[in-house]
């Protein structure tokens, strides 16, 4: 049997920085590739430099390393997007269709590709937003995302690639930035609340979005993609659901911990792009085709950033008291 061999594309990134460590524990450290475009950071072992869009250079790694598995993660989110508009479509789109191409040609084993709730739109269902909802994206985005999904599944289903995705929330953690995106006020805050007990906002006080942890988003995808490939019915890409909060919930739990934390709002463009979006999503279809459960609420996340970061940052944070000790699900290296 052929050795997993992984190339992560985007190893720098917000999912990147924490999922490529999982790999590495997952399939040995000297199995997995971490790709990115900026030149090599300190500490990141077996690294190297590539543009996604540069479809020879990918190639000629998958050929000359043995790769057998691609994890694409460039993207550009959101709120980027928006400001230059062919740049996110290239990127998102062009690279995806590179790496599918590749993996046909290749053979290779698996591909993942993160997608969004952004697919969804101001038509969808706003509560418990259903795999098979109307969608209809109104940020360049979510159609590059929608177009991936379909991409996907073409491939898929004409050429047997067995690409697998996840529509992410979201996504909050403490080790790397989020990358332009409408909810990255929820990474922020936890910063701002420990470094100066004050937050300013750019979304509404009551706009609430579908969240999630980094530590359930990476056992999301480590689960979806070690589940037997027949039990993966949906090749456009799988809901998956974490937490549901508005600003107004995360300072509430923010100041459980720092009662003096403040927040106020001035809203901006992401306003609109965020308002588009369902508020909570039903991921009924991934709890049943493979298991997909998420571990941490608003509470044990808000613990744990602020525990983290506070230690991070070298800032003096007490706890509030009676706190359960939070359970790691996925043994990540801290
Ligand atoms: N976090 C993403 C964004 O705001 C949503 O997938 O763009």
């Amino acid at each position: 049997m052929k050795k997993d061999k992984i190339l992560v594309i985007g190893a720098c990134g917000q999912i990147g920085t924490e999922l490529t460590a999982a790999l590495g524990l997952q399939y040995g450290i000297e199995n997995v590739i971490a790709a990115d475009i900026q030149t090599h950071p300190a500490g990141v072992k077996n690294y190297i430099c590539l543009d996604a869009l540069d479809h020879q250079q990918i190639e000629r790694v998958v050929r000359e390393c043995d790769v057998t598995q691609i994890y694409l993660l460039a993207a550009m989110l959101s709120a980027n997007g928006e400001k230059d508009i062919n740049a996110a479509w290239r990127l998102n789109v062009q690279s995806l269709m590179s790496v599918l191409q590749i993996a046909r040609d290749q053979k290779l084993d698996k591909v993942f590709w993160p997608s969004s709730i952004a697919v969804f739109g101001p038509g969808s269902a706003k509560y418990n937003c259903r795999q098979h909802a109307r969608s209809e994206p109104i940020t360049v985005y979510g159609i590059s995302k929608k177009a991936g999904e379909h991409f996907c599944n073409y491939y898929f289903e004409n050429f047997g690639v067995d690409v697998r995705s996840l529509r992410f929330p979201g996504l909050i953690s403490y080790t790397a930035p989020p990358g332009g995106g409408a909810t990255d006020y929820a990474v922020d805050i936890y910063h701002q609340a420990l470094e100066k007990e004050q937050y300013t906002g750019f979304l509404e006080d009551d706009c609430c979005l579908p969240m999630m942890y980094m530590p359930d988003a990476i056992r999301a995808t480590l689960e979806l993609m070690n589940a037997p490939k027949e039990k993966i019915a949906i090749r456009t890409s799988y809901n998956i659901a974490g937490m549901s909060f508005a600003p107004c919930d995360i300072a509430a739990a923010i100041r459980k911990h720092i009662p003096s934390f403040k927040m106020s709002t001035v809203p901006d463009f992401r306003q609109a792009i965020a308002q588009s979006w369902p508020a909570s999503i039903d991921d009924q279809q991934a709890h049943n085709d493979w298991g997909w459960k998420p571990a941490f609420d608003l509470r044990r996340m808000t613990e744990d950033m602020l525990m983290n970061l506070s230690r991070q940052k070298g800032v003096e944070f007490e706890m509030a008291a009676n706190i359960e000790p939070v359970i790691d699900f996925y043994p990540h290296e801290h």
